[in-house]
């Protein structure tokens, strides 16, 4: 077992860790970006570089974009989709390792993981979630979202204020993983154990992942297939009307979608509906509290909030990168691609292209053209809990700063660990200070410095 796991390992991350790393010692900007940890804290300098350097670079890794057209066009294109290892195209030793490996676990980067895959499984699978996270279901969802955020926020109230809290474990974690887990219909009395799976599954997002992550990955994974296989039983049981029951009927009565189709979708929709959003509660706290005069205007007319929810998903989005393989001979940028070459898509980049931003690198909740940002993808794997991510992020950064005008950072933020997802695993605040918009600019100039 821990032989073909390491065999896995080797043949999936080992090798390409090993070359990424060869690259990043001697310079290579697109290793760098990959895997470097240093630029992992801040990435937008580099962005700026490889903007600078053109609109398709190409890299000893991949060919790289920060453009936000070029992102655009590639993401919308049918020309291209996504990395799909072909079994008969991977070198011979690669292919004995992934034989003598064996089966992977069902990762949310790999088929038949709705991410991963291209028409028409992946048309089949989108249409039968859809539906359940469209615009007008998720607004009706928003008096439920605020009493869930009201509940966490009177659980934290009780701390004495000048004590130091993690806002990522008693709040900005804890409120998205609650909402998703309603809607699928999971325990809540579990959202601990989901978020431990969860974070310990964000990590397969990143390639080159060292054994001891990989690991951790697929340990949390595996434990996470096996909990969603008996909550099947569960819902078979007794179904219900949401969308965890409809998908279970989809491959129970439907012959819609194979086991591992149906398994792999309800774990990308709890995992995707809370990995990512944390990163937006707290990315934009952080932000707001380094940004009082932007906090000032959000209370002076609180219209903006939705605003600067798009503003802080620009700024500091959570989904970095993604990448998208072509399919065919084709053309970006009046740069030939031929077929099977991979582009890596700088999301956080192309959000500070200063073609489409103006004064990219500035915070400012009331920018106009915030919305043009590419942090929930294009295409026809734009995000599907785009509305639901959006009103979870208003509501909540609205509900802590109405409840604590005066939270302040009680240290520095700690990055999490991830290279795709951008975001924070700890934000130590202090609940009340004792004078409010001097200390937090105080505090936040220190923790920046330390960051
Ligand atoms: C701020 C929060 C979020 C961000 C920044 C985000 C970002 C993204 C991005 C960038 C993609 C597409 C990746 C690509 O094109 O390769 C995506 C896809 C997806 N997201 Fe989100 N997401 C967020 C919240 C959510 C939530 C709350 C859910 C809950 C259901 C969700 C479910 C999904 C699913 C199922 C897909 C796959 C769609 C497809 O392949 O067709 N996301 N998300």
């Amino acid at each position: 077992m821990a032989l073909r796991r390491r065999i896995r390992w080797v043949a999936r991350h080992g090798l390409i860790r090993r070359m990424v790393q060869r690259q990043m010692r001697v310079g290579d900007l697109g290793a760098r970006l990959m895997m470097d940890p240093t630029i992992r804290q801040d990435p937008f300098p580099y962005y700026d570089e490889l903007r600078a350097r053109g609109r398709l670079v190409s890299t000893s890794v991949a060919l790289v974009s920060a453009h936000h057209d070029v992102c655009l066009a590639v993401l919308r294109s049918p020309d291209f989709g996504q990395m799909r290892l072909r079994f008969d195209q991977v070198p011979g030793i690669l292919r004995l390792g992934m034989k003598l490996g064996g089966r992977s676990v069902l990762g949310p980067i790999e088929p038949p993981s709705m991410l991963a895959v291209d028409p028409p499984e992946h048309t089949r699978y989108r249409k039968l979630v859809t539906r359940a996270f469209s615009a007008r279901v998720i607004a009706a969802l928003r008096p439920r979202i605020e009493q869930i955020a009201e509940d966490l926020l009177d659980e934290i109230a009780p701390l004495r204020a000048d004590d130091p809290v993690d806002l990522v474990a008693h709040y900005a974690s804890l409120l998205p993983a609650t909402v998703i887990i309603e809607i699928l219909g999971a325990p809540v009395a579990m959202r601990r154990q989901f978020l431990t799976w969860g974070a310990g599954a964000a990590l397969s997002l990143d390639v080159g992942l060292s054994y001891r992550d990989f690991r951790r990955c697929e340990l949390a994974i595996t434990a996470l297939h096996r909990w969603m296989l008996s909550h099947f039983t569960e819902i078979r049981r007794a179904p219900r009307d949401d969308v965890l029951s409809a998908l279970v009927a989809a491959h129970d009565h439907g012959d819609q979608l194979t086991l591992d189709e149906l398994s792999s979708i309800a774990m990308l929709l709890l995992g995707a509906g809370f990995e990512t959003t944390v990163n937006l509660l707290g990315n934009g706290a952080v932000l707001l509290m380094r940004h009082p005069d932007q906090l000032d205007m959000l209370r002076a007319q609180p219209a903006r909030w939705a605003g600067a929810v798009e503003e802080i998903l620009r700024y500091e989005s959570p989904v970095q990168r993604t990448g998208r393989l072509a399919l065919r001979d084709t053309a970006v940028a009046d740069h030939p691609v031929p077929a099977g070459s991979f582009i890596v898509l700088l999301l956080g980049g192309a959000n500070h292209d200063p073609a489409v931003f103006t004064d990219p690198d500035r915070f400012d909740v009331a920018r106009p053209e915030a919305d043009q940002h590419l942090a929930f993808s294009s295409g026809i794997h734009y995000c599907i809990g785009a509305a639901l991510a959006r009103l979870e992020g208003e509501i909540g950064l609205q509900a802590l700063f109405r409840r604590f005008p005066n939270l302040a950072l009680a240290g520095s933020p700690h990055r999490r660990p991830t290279r795709v997802l951008r975001g924070y695993d700890a934000i130590p605040v202090r609940l009340s200070s004792p004078e409010p918009t001097v200390h937090s600019a105080l505090t936040a100039l220190h923790s920046r410095k330390q960051e």
